[in-house]
């Protein structure tokens, strides 16, 4: 069979693209498949962290719980929500300080809100939850769950006192 030279080149170029496009998908697909939640551990601000709601509460940073100071009034707070309660259940901090909230669930999906400010999130198991919030004023901030999580849903809270 003869082939004309126009469809020489076109078949060429046509195996060519082929193998580009497999090429393309094929890198693509190993990129995704190397994201694996252990890469994550030690990007602490990224936006989207996974956890084993399992072992968390012994895999840094949620095994030491609680707040970090990391600048001038400034904390990392870290906590766990559980059915039905959070670690820890109370905390300080003073004035005008800033906090940023990382926190998970060890089971269901609970809410971290704080009646009065904009806080209001859920907190996700197998997530991280990421929330930012300036304390200006002095008082007792009582957190609520307001995501239905089981019976004792009504008394899930923990306190945040500024001074
Ligand atoms: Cu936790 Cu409702």
């Amino acid at each position: 069979m003869h082939i004309h030279r126009y469809e020489k080149i076109w078949l060429t170029f046509g195996i060519t693209m082929l193998i580009v496009f497999l090429v393309v998908l094929g890198v693509g697909a190993f990129a995704l498949g190397a994201q694996t939640p252990g890469e994550h551990d030690h990007a602490q601000h990224q936006s989207r962290q996974t956890v084993n709601p399992e072992t968390v509460d012994q895999t840094a940073p949620f095994n030491e719980l609680g707040l970090k100071k990391i600048g001038d009034n400034e904390y990392d707070a870290y906590m766990l929500a559980f059915a039905f309660g959070y670690s820890p259940d109370k905390m300080e901090v003073p004035v005008g300080a800033t906090v940023h909230f990382h926190i998970t669930s060890k089971d269901v999906v609970h809410g971290f809100q704080i009646p009065g400010t904009n806080v209001n999130m859920m907190v996700v198991p197998g997530e991280v939850n990421h929330l930012t919030y300036k304390f200006t004023k002095k008082g007792e901030f009582l957190v609520l769950c307001n995501e239905y999580c089981g019976a004792a849903h009504e008394m899930m809270q923990t306190l945040i006192i500024v001074k």
